[in-house]
């Protein structure tokens, strides 16, 4: 039985607005490559290729531009737009003709795991099971669909429930046969006006068809909000493990201590980098401190300021800032400076649903 794969990013990201007014939040960089990215790349090392990305219509069009095709990374890419946001069954509903009669393995498009996934896709496809659901512990099960297992197999999901049955989080990476769409269609909106997927393996589950669950520890994040998104990046940048810098350096005066990565076309000057860091093509980095856990996009400036544990994205700058910054995510061609000059005043241009915490 040949294996397809279901990428679900039709989400609308209103937890990471501003952000996601001006892109999709699986497109987000973390450690300067879009969340995406590495879900592509864990699914591709299972050997799945074709590949189906649901979207909604108004990120459909920054998803061509970032992914094309797939070819550029090794897999062929299928879109499919969800209109309205109905919920991961009615995602999954809609890819019925392209999933046709195999089996697939369907990937939240804003989780990141850890986990190498092969082996859970070789086991799936050698034995019998109807479902396969990742799973791991929690310590807040109300935000998440929680699932009770019994000897390897799962007995009950529930999703978000107020008294939790288990601490058993269902992550974002489940593994189905064409069983279940079987479910899909005998199930009803939830509460939230969505149609669930928990719900649609619960009717599996009810008609006696096997479902395994595997608890992994591995960390997993969602990144659904901004604090998600900051966490992942340490997560990521935590693996740099030696210093990359081609020869493209022009610097002087400048001092580097841990794993820093930097890319082509890089200034550097009169400068600490205190790694993990990255640093994309064509950055300037002058008269200022770089901290642990910070990646810095293309073309980003950083001038007489420090920075740590942050995402500053493509052409932002950041200039003359006298207060350490830390823990922020700073948009494409964003500016945050100050000037030198009285009255000593905050002055700003700020867009809908930005958030700004001056101390
Ligand atoms: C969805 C699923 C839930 C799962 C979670 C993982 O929740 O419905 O069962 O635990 O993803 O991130 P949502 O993000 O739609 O609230």
């Amino acid at each position: 039985m040949s294996m397809k794969a279901l990428i679900l990013c039709a989400g609308r990201g209103t937890r990471l607005r501003p952000l996601t007014f001006t892109s999709a939040k699986q497109l987000i960089p973390v450690a300067n490559k879009p969340v995406i990215l590495y879900s592509i790349e864990k699914i591709r090392n299972t050997g799945i290729s074709e590949i189906g990305m649901i979207v909604n219509p108004d990120n459909i069009s920054s998803f061509k531009q970032a992914l094309g095709d797939g070819s550029n990374f090794g897999v062929r890419l299928t879109y499919m737009v969800q209109k309205d946001p109905k919920g991961l069954a009615h995602a999954v509903k809609i890819s019925q003709d392209f999933i046709g009669k195999d089996n697939f393995l369907m990937y939240l498009g804003d989780n990141l795991i850890q986990e190498d996934l092969s082996k859970f896709v070789e086991e799936f496809q050698r034995l019998e099971w109807n479902a396969s659901i990742l799973l791991t512990p929690v310590e807040d099960p109300t935000r998440f669909g929680i699932a009770t297992m019994k000897s390897g197999k799962v007995v009950k999901v529930v999703e978000k429930p107020q008294v939790p049955p288990s601490n058993l989080a269902i992550i974002g990476v489940y593994l189905f046969n064409s069983r279940i769409f079987e479910g899909i269609d005998n199930i009803k909106p939830s509460w939230r006006g969505e149609l669930e997927i928990t719900d649609a393996i619960q009717f599996l589950i009810d008609h006696g068809d096997k479902i395994q669950g595997h608890v992994v520890y591995g960390w997993w994040k969602d990144t659904g909000r901004p604090g998600d998104l900051l966490e992942a990046n340490r997560r990521i940048l935590e693996d740099i493990r030696s210093s990359q810098k081609p020869d493209a350096i022009s610097s002087n005066m400048y001092k580097m201590e841990g794993p820093v990565v930097v890319e082509k076309g890089v200034e550097i000057s009169n400068s600490l980098i205190r790694g993990p860091v990255i640093i994309g093509k064509g950055a300037s980095i002058i008269n200022s401190y770089i901290g642990p856990y910070t990646s810095i996009g293309p073309n980003v400036t950083i001038e007489n300021s420090e920075v740590e544990n942050s995402i500053l994205m493509e052409n932002s700058t950041v200039r003359n800032v006298d207060v350490r910054i830390d823990a922020s995510i700073v948009g494409k061609n964003a500016t945050i400076s100050s000037a030198k000059i009285k009255p000593k005043v905050h002055n700003f241009v700020v867009g809908d649903y930005s958030f700004i915490n001056l101390s």
